[in-house]
């Protein structure tokens, strides 16, 4: 069996930064689960599933990356899927700080389970899903930090949401 490595988030929606991100370690493990979280008690921008299609549509040219969800804990995701290592993106000393914590409590519950935490490329430590749904809910032009199928999708959901009210 190869190495597999779950690289979990939100992914609502999902950016470039996750993109290198799945990318880069696409080339050092056999296979990558890019997992949504999925939360019952928060609806977020981008269903569940509209997220995931997204991801597939994103991550299309990466042929060992797949596209799945999880709920719980994200150790008993990882050995349910006989993974062994987590992989995250660091952008900032911020992002350092849960990361580590997270990282080490979840090394306390499976100790066979390995984080590894990437350094973001300069051109995306900036970006982040929260901010490009709220420049482009405000009419700003995120065009440089998601893949074109994303900024459709962000389009027609906030003129959904706008025709709505
Ligand atoms: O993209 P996000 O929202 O920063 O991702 C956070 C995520 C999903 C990676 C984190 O919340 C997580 O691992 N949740 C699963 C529940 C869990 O295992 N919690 C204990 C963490 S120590």
């Amino acid at each position: 069996m190869g190495s597999i490595a779950i690289y979990p988030g939100s992914f609502d929606p999902v950016t470039n930064g996750h993109l290198d991100i799945v990318e880069r370690a696409s080339r050092v493990f056999d296979r990558v689960i890019m997992a949504v979280i999925v939360n019952p008690n928060k609806a977020g921008f981008f269903p569940l599933t509209e997220r995931r299609q997204l991801l597939c549509q994103v991550t299309a040219h990466l042929t060992n990356v797949e596209i799945d969800a999880f709920s719980g804990l994200l150790v008993d995701y990882a050995r349910q899927q006989g993974a062994r290592a987590v992989v995250k993106g660091l952008r900032s000393p911020a992002d350092c700080e849960a990361e580590l914590q997270m990282a080490r409590l979840n090394h306390m519950m499976a100790p066979e389970v390995e984080t590894f935490l990437m350094a973001s490329q300069p051109g995306w430590v900036h970006v982040s899903s929260s901010f490009v749904r709220e420049i482009a809910r405000l009419g700003g032009d995120i065009s440089s930090l998601v893949a074109p199928s994303v900024l459709t999708s962000i389009q027609s959901k906030l003129k959904a949401m706008r025709e709505e009210k």
